[in-house]
C-alpha cells in the first residue's frame, strides 16, 4: 500500500518524527539529501514500523497516497525554501506541505500563501520536546488551513505526547499561528532556564552551598508548585560530576550561554507589537552579555563590587525565599508571554484559544510543568483575562510570594550578583499594578521639547503648553 506520510531531512529530528510516526502504525515514506542517513534508518530501525526509504524526491512524491502529506526536517532559513521549490512542481491540488522546523513565523506566512496560490497546503508546525519529544511524543503546534489540520489531526495527535488522555496537540490558527505559538514557547524557555540560572547563582554566592546541595533545592522544589521538566533536568546538571576532573560538571563548563535565534525573535517581534517581554528579552541579554568576551574580561576583577559584599541571612529561610523570587517571576514572563501570543492573534486575525495554548504545553514540551493546568483554569475562567496576573490563582501566589521576592532583589543587590530576571520580572509586576506611572512626566518632557502633546486626567483632548512664551495651555 502506498504511503500516509513522508518525511523528508532525516537528522536526528526528522529520524526520529519518521520512527515515532512508523511506531505508531503509520506508512512513512522517508528521504534525506544524501542517501546515508535513509539507509541508516532503514537498518537501524527498519523494524519498527513500515517504512519506505525513497532516493529522491520525485520517488518520495511518488510513493505517497493523495492528498499527499509531507514533512520537511530540514534547517530552518534557505534549506527549507530550497526543498519546498524542489517539491512544489511534483504536487497537485490538495496536497499538504508541513514544515515542523523553528521557522520564523513571518517565514511561515510568506510560504503559505505562496503555496495556497498554487492550490496547496502549507502548515508550519511548531514541535517541541527535543530528540526525546520527537521520538516517543512531542508537543506539536500546527498552523495552517483547517482543512489541511482536519487531514493530519489523526497522525499528529496520536503521535504527540498525552496528558489525562489528551493529546498535546491542537491546531493553533491559519498560516503562521503554529510556529508563532512555538517561538513563544522558546522564549518562555529562555526566561524560565534564565530565572533557574539566577537562583541557583543567589543559593551559590549567597548561601554558599555546593552545585550538589542545589540540585538538591532543585529536586524538593519539584515536588511542589514549580514542578517542571527544566526544574528537573536542573537538578540532573547540577548533580553532575565531570569524569575528568572529579569537580562539579557545571564548573567546568564555560560560562557563555549560545542560541540559535528563537529567544531574540521573539523579543524583537514584541517589541513591534508593543508587549513588554521583559522577562525574556533579560533572558536574551544575560545569554548576550555571557557570550561578551571581549568585555567581560577588560571589567572582571576591575571593576568594584560592593563594600559590603556578604548578606546576613539564614538558610532555609532563603532558600524559600528564591523559591518565591522563582515562581513569581516565572509566573510574570508567562503572563508577558500569553500577552504577546494574544496580541499577535488580534493583530495577524489568529482568533488563537490561549487556554488551548497552555493545555498543549503541559507534555512533551520542553516548558513541560504543573503550572500551565493553572495558566488553562485561569482562561477557562475568562477568555478574555487582560493579564494572568490579574487572574485570583495568580494574584494569590505573588500575594503570597512578593516580600520573598523583594528580599531576594534586594539581597542580590546588595551583594552584588546579577538578577535582570528576577529584578526586572519585580519592576513589571510593580509596574503593573501602580495607580500612577511617572510616564506622565515623560509626557511632560516630550512636550517641552518636541511639542508633542499630552492629555490631561481630567479633560478629554490633546494639549500643549506654550513652554518657551507664556506657558498658556492651549488645545492642539
Ligand atoms: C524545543 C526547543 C528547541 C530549541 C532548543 C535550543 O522546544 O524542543 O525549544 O526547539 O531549539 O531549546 O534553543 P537555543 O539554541 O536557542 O537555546
Amino acid at each position: 500500500a502506498p504511503a500516509q506520510i513522508a518525511v523528508t531531512g532525516l537528522a536526528v529530528m526528522g529520524r526520529n518524527l519518521a520512527r515515532n510516526l512508523a511506531r505508531n502504525g503509520f506508512r512513512v515514506a522517508v528521504h534525506n539529501r544524501s542517501q546515508a542517513r535513509t539507509d541508516a534508518l532503514i537498518k537501524e530501525f527498519g523494524h519498527e514500523g513500515e517504512f519506505t526509504p525513497a532516493a529522491d524526491l520525485p520517488e518520495l512524491v511518488a510513493s505517497l497516497e493523495q492528498p499527499r502529506k509531507i514533512i520537511i526536517m530540514v534547517k530552518a532559513g534557505e534549506p527549507t525554501d530550497a526543498v519546498i521549490d524542489e517539491l512544489v512542481p511534483l504536487l497537485d491540488k490538495g496536497d499538504i506541505v508541513v514544515d515542523a522546523g523553528n521557522a520564523h513565523f513571518a517565514d511561515t506566512r510568506r510560504r503559505e500563501d505562496a503555496l495556497r496560490e498554487k492550490g496547496l497546503h502549507f502548515v508550519g508546525a511548531g514541535v517541541s520536546g527535543g530528540e526525546e519529544g520527537a521520538l516517543n511524543g512531542p508537543s506539536i503546534m500546527p498552523g495552517g488551513s483547517p482543512e489541511s489540520y482536519a487531514a493530519l489531526e489523526p497522525m499528529l495527535t496520536k503521535i504527540a505526547a498525552h496528558v489525562n488522555g489528551e493529546p498535546c496537540c491542537v491546531h493553533v490558527g491559519p498560516d503562521g499561528a503554529g510556529h508563532f505559538v512555538k517561538m513563544l514557547h522558546n522564549g518562555i524557555e529562555y526566561a524560565d532556564m534564565q530565572l533557574i540560572a539566577e537562583a541557583y547563582d543567589l543559593l551559590r554566592h549567597v548561601l554558599g552551598l555546593s552545585a550538589t546541595e542545589i540540585a538538591g533545592v532543585f529536586r524538593e522544589w519539584n515536588s511542589g508548585d514549580l514542578e517542571s521538566f527544566l526544574i528537573e533536568i536542573t537538578a540532573e546538571v547540577l548533580s553532575q560530576v565531570d569524569e575528568s576532573t572529579g569537580q562539579p560538571f557545571v564548573d567546568m563548563v564555560l560560562d557563555q550561554a549560545e542560541q540559535k535565534g528563537t529567544g531574540r525573535w521573539t523579543v524583537q517581534v514584541a517589541l513591534d507589537l508593543g508587549i513588554p517581554v521583559s522577562g525574556m528579552a533579560e533572558a536574551v541579554f544575560a545569554r548576550s552579555l555571557s557570550g561578551d568576551v571581549v568585555r567581560r574580561k577588560a571589567a572582571a576583577g576591575v571593576l568594584p563590587g560592593p563594600s559590603e559584599a556578604k548578606a546576613d541571612v539564614d538558610r532555609d529561610a532563603f532558600i524559600d525565599d528564591v523559591r518565591h523570587a522563582l515562581y513569581s517571576s516565572k509566573l510574570v514572563a508567562y503572563a508577558q508571554g500569553f500577552d504577546a501570543i494574544r496580541a499577535a492573534s488580534d493583530q495577524y486575525g489568529w482568533n488563537i484559544d490561549l487556554g488551548a495554548m497552555a493545555k498543549i504545553w503541559r507534555g512533551g514540551c520542553i516548558i513541560r510543568a504543573r503550572f500551565l493546568d493553572r495558566i488553562k483554569e485561569a482562561y477557562d475562567r475568562d477568555a478574555n483575562l487582560p493579564s494572568l496576573l490579574v487572574d485570583d490563582y495568580f494574584k494569590d501566589a505573588v500575594a503570597n510570594g512578593q516580600d520573598a521576592w523583594r528580599r531576594v532583589v534586594a539581597t542580590a543587590a546588595t551583594v552584588g550578583v546579577p538578577a535582570p530576571g528576577f529584578s526586572a520580572a519585580l519592576s513589571y509586576y510593580d509596574g503593573l499594578r501602580a495607580e500612577r506611572l511617572p510616564a506622565a512626566l515623560i509626557q511632560g518632557l516630550r512636550d517641552l521639547f518636541g511639542a508633542h502633546t499630552y492629555h490631561r486626567v481630567d479633560r478629554e483632548g490633546a494639549f500643549h503648553l506654550d513652554w518657551s512664551g507664556d506657558r498658556k495651555e492651549q488645545s492642539a
